[in-house]
């Protein structure tokens, strides 16, 4: 199960977003917002957390204008590792090295179309459970 939230920003990257999902029987869970009438994006960021935090979803995705703002406060929750990506390489490794359990991105900065793509290689690609990078995640915990 994926979370997903946006404010206004970032709300027709993320119907696009959907989109992707049900049509690749991809479960997720929405946490809105439900319009491009302006909202703000600190709660739809810390709902997503919550999920990921609560186990409830296994990664969450956070969008906004820039993946800035949304990305931030989603990092304020313990134990949650939100990257902002806009390409593929950053995706990959965020996963690999970071063990990143969000990926933020921004709307006003990719398209949907390679936006889709950083989603496919962040939900595709896995820890590499490699000990300096275990090392260095629990650093980031501590
Ligand atoms: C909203 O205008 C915009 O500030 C927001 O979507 C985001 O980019 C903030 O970081």
């Amino acid at each position: 199960m994926i979370a997903i939230g946006s404010d206004h920003g970032g709300y027709t990257l993320k119907q696009e977003i959907i989109k992707y999902f049900k049509e690749n029987n991809i479960e997720y869970k929405d946490v809105g917002c439900n319009s491009e009438e302006s909202c703000d994006y600190a709660q739809f960021g810390k709902a997503v957390a919550k999920l990921v935090i609560d186990g409830e979803c296994e990664k969450g995705i956070v969008i906004c204008g820039t993946g800035i703002g949304i990305s931030i406060a989603a990092n304020k929750i313990k134990g949650i590792r939100a990257a902002l990506c806009h390409d593929c390489f950053s995706a990959q490794a965020t996963r690999e090295h970071n063990d990143a359990n969000i990926l933020a991105l921004g709307a006003r900065v990719v398209g949907p179309g390679l936006a889709i793509k950083i989603v496919e290689t962040f939900l595709g690609t896995e820890f590499s459970n490699d000990e300096r990078h275990v090392r260095r995640i629990s650093q980031i915990e501590e």
